[in-house]
């Protein structure tokens, strides 16, 4: 996940950001991961891994076998040695959250920042700030899809518009509503895909079953100007008809004008239905996603 930060305004945040540099980056260190921190990841891994088999979206299925790394924490030079076959993408290890400039520049280089630390044990459910496991096992998968390798990129190309434009929470709306907490299409029913909810057990389940939630078709344009929860499940989701949805109706789409209209604009609260807009009805496990009429 991401929230604003200043540069170096690291004071409150969890890890270690002595010994960073300008962008960041540390050594992973595999080596200090404990015994028991490895456990604690094996644990974590067989069960989302045992969630995801049900309700994720192939792709993420498919990146997560590439990735073999069930056994413990994964060394991220290994993972390297796949990313940089498949989509050319780096993963570097970081403390924790880093400022924006500096996470967009990374994926615009395609990078991926990823934490180094594990939580602990009575962070096993609830966790405020993303962890290796959350950054690991939610992003890098997908990263192995060439349209969310691209999209990504993308995305970190257009952050300084968004930053000059004082436009950065719309933008960032975009990341959240789909690299965090995006559905998708697939197999004939509802998947997640977003490493928000793949990386929580409770919200795995909630984000497809909840029979309250509203998920709304994917639109750049709504997604940008709808508020979102950090601390708490979404009160809504957006539904791409498929991956390809992301890049297509991203690329030529002039953000310029869209910041201009909405950016002195209070954003739509979230879990708001507006006038015109029909939601995806509650999914059951392998039914199909209609939409009501
Ligand atoms: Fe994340």
């Amino acid at each position: 996940m991401k929230t604003p930060l200043s540069p170096k305004s690291t004071s409150g945040l969890r890890g270690e950001y002595a010994g960073a540099g300008d962008d960041f980056t540390v050594e992973q260190d595999w080596q200090s991961y404990s015994p028991e921190a490895h456990d604690r990841w094996r644990r974590l891994y067989a069960a989302q891994s045992a969630l995801a088999a049900r309700y994720a979206a192939p792709q993420f299925l498919e990146g997560l076998a590439k990735l073999d790394s069930a056994g413990g924490i994964p060394r991220f030079d290994d993972a390297n040695r796949v990313l940089q076959a498949e989509t050319r993408w780096t993963l570097v290890a970081v403390p924790g959250f880093i400022p924006d400039a500096v996470f967009f520049d990374h994926l615009a280089h395609r990078r991926f920042p990823v934490t180094r630390w594990l939580r602990e044990e009575h962070e096993l459910d609830y966790l405020v700030e993303p962890d290796v496991f959350h950054d690991f096992f939610g992003h890098v998968p997908m990263l192995l899809d060439p349209r969310i390798a691209d999209f990504l990129e993308m995305y970190g190309r257009a952050g300084e518009k968004a930053m000059a434009m004082g436009a950065l929470d719309m933008l960032a709306r975009i990341y959240w509503y789909t690299i965090e907490f995006g559905l998708v299409r697939e197999e004939g029913g509802l998947k997640v895909f977003g490493a928000g909810i793949v990386s929580s057990a409770g919200e795995t389940v909630y984000a497809i079953e909840d029979e309250a939630v509203l998920r709304l078709p994917f639109d750049p344009e709504r997604v940008m100007r709808t508020a979102y929860s950090i601390d708490n499940f979404q009160q809504n989701y957006f539904v791409l008809d498929s991956l390809d949805q992301l890049i297509g109706s991203l690329v030529g789409l002039d953000f310029g004008p869209i910041y201009e209209r909405w950016r002195h604009e209070q954003p739509l609260p979230a879990g708001q239905l507006q006038a015109g807009e029909t939601p995806f009805k509650a999914v059951r496990l392998e039914s199909l996603g209609e939409r009501t009429p």
